[in-house]
């Protein structure tokens, strides 16, 4: 029968799908799901990233999956979950290619990411699909100038951003030092002074409004749809925007005129949370500068050759920025659900199969990458990152990060504000240090620092 079979029905006759037990399912359960899931996926939790910091959560997580992949290849690893089919990809190319073909047929609008976003952005971008989708997602591209390395609004911005740094400085200076609360209260002045303008930037409210509704949806689909929190949170959003102030991103939403599918008010709900993950990603490379003398001493060459009043991309400090990204990505876990049946080699895997992407094992992965465990800056100005298609921080394809030359360049103008004015040295103890291996885990809540006026 074999001999007369046409070679590729042979072939999946033979092959056998990739499939992990039951165990090796409790594994990824016990040392992936729970972890990502207990530190908070939409809102980070302070104690239990201080614990996971402590466990390493990270490290034990990459050893699984390299585990897994050694055992059954790196095909897509079916996870044994009844009633689901739930696959968690292993190789690079699976995953460039679930990015490449986002939103369709891979889609980002998950079961449990609607379920935790639609807490508090209902109609976000990232969890819709169809025509809604395409303006919502045309409309944060058009705001947030996706294509453009530098926002037009970059010079008001880096004004702002300048006045908030040296703010932060000047109370550093009388402190003594940088811890994250004083840092935090910063930032979302910038953030807010950034999106809608002076008027919002005592505004805590706002951001207290988000966070509430955040927690609420680390829990998913746990915790009921808190509807009057969630009206109160957009009508603040309306009224920030609404004063459209010159120069800011609430000026860039006013000339948008969007489309009635857009809701403006979502988008920028998520465009808040967002910029949360920006604030941690800055200060643990303020902490990867401060111990690694070599890139600070090229990033301060790179300050001192650039004029600190027009707002330019410092391609180095930008590196650093997203080396730390890579290093500790504040989106651990990429999901997409496929919309129709997908064909993976010899197998076909159902409509509604969930796609996990764990993407600290891509970043970090020692078996391929040279680099895995090391503050390289060079490989996001040498194209090594770039020709990696599973090293995105940003994600990538057509679903990617539309804030991300935005976000880059409120971080990277923050970092070289405050370098300008301070040295900063690590005092509070995590295990970084010149030439050594980073951390799996770093908890950008219990960083701090000397700092010493330039
Ligand atoms: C360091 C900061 C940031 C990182 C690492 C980051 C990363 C990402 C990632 C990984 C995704 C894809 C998520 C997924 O597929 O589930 C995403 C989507 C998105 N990000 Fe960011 N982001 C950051 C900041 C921002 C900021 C500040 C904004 C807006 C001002 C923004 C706007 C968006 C939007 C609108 C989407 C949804 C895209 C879509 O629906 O196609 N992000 N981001």
């Amino acid at each position: 029968m074999t001999e007369t079979m046409p070679r590729s029905a042979a072939s999946e006759r033979t092959v056998r799908p990739s499939q992990a037990s039951v165990v090796e399912t409790l594994d990824v359960a016990a040392r992936i799901v729970a972890p990502t899931v207990a530190v908070g996926v939409v809102k980070r939790r302070p104690l239990m990233m201080a614990l996971a910091e402590r466990c390493q959560i990270d490290r034990a997580a990459i050893r699984l999956l390299q585990r897994l992949r050694e055992r059954h290849g790196s095909r897509p690893l079916r996870l044994a979950v009844p009633g689901r089919t739930i696959v968690l990809l292993l190789s690079p190319d699976d995953v460039g290619r679930v990015l490449a073909e986002s939103p369709e047929p891979f889609t980002p609008d998950t079961v449990e990411k609607h379920a935790a976003l639609g807490k508090f952005q209902p109609h976000g971008s990232l969890i819709s699909r169809g025509r809604p989708r395409r303006e919502r997602r045309r409309f944060n591209e058009a705001v947030l100038e996706t294509h453009r390395p530098l926002h037009h609004l970059s010079g008001p911005m880096l004004v702002r951003i300048g006045e908030e740094c040296d703010r932060l400085a000047a109370e550093t200076e009388d402190a003594g030092g940088l811890d994250w609360r004083r840092f935090e209260r910063a930032w979302w002045r910038i953030v807010r002074r950034v999106v809608f303008g002076d008027g919002a930037a005592d505004d805590r409210t706002v951001i207290d409004l988000l966070d509430a509704l955040r927690r609420s949806a680390n829990w998913a689909y746990l915790t009921p749809t808190r509807a009057r929190a969630r009206e109160a949170l957009a009508e603040r959003l309306r009224e920030h925007l609404d004063r459209a102030e010159d120069g800011t991103l609430a000026a860039a939403v006013a000339r948008e005129a969007p489309d009635p599918l857009v809701d403006p008010a979502d988008q920028v709900a998520h465009w808040l949370f967002a910029f949360d993950a920006a604030g941690m990603a800055l200060m643990r490379t303020l902490a990867l500068l401060a111990v690694n003398r070599g890139h600070r001493h090229v990033a301060r060459c790179e300050l001192g050759a650039s004029d600190p009043d027009s707002p330019e991309e410092l391609p180095y400090l930008r590196a650093c920025v997203l080396e730390s990204l890579r290093l500790w990505p504040t989106t651990p876990l990429l999901l997409r659900d496929g919309v129709t049946e997908t064909r993976w080699g010899p197998e076909t895997l159902p409509e509604g199969t969930s796609f996990l992407v764990y993407t600290p094992l891509f970043n970090r992965d020692g078996e391929r990458l040279p680099f895995a465990d090391r503050f390289t800056p060079g490989i996001w100005t040498d194209g090594t990152a770039e020709a990696d298609p599973s090293i995105t921080p940003f994600s990538g394809g057509p679903a990617c990060c539309p804030g991300r030359n935005l976000v880059l360049f409120t971080v990277t103008s923050a970092l070289a504000r405050l370098l300008r004015r301070e040295e900063y040295r690590l005092a509070s103890g995590q295990p970084l240090y010149t030439g050594r291996p980073e951390p799996a885990t770093l908890d950008p809540f219990s960083l701090s620092f000397n700092t010493t006026a330039i």
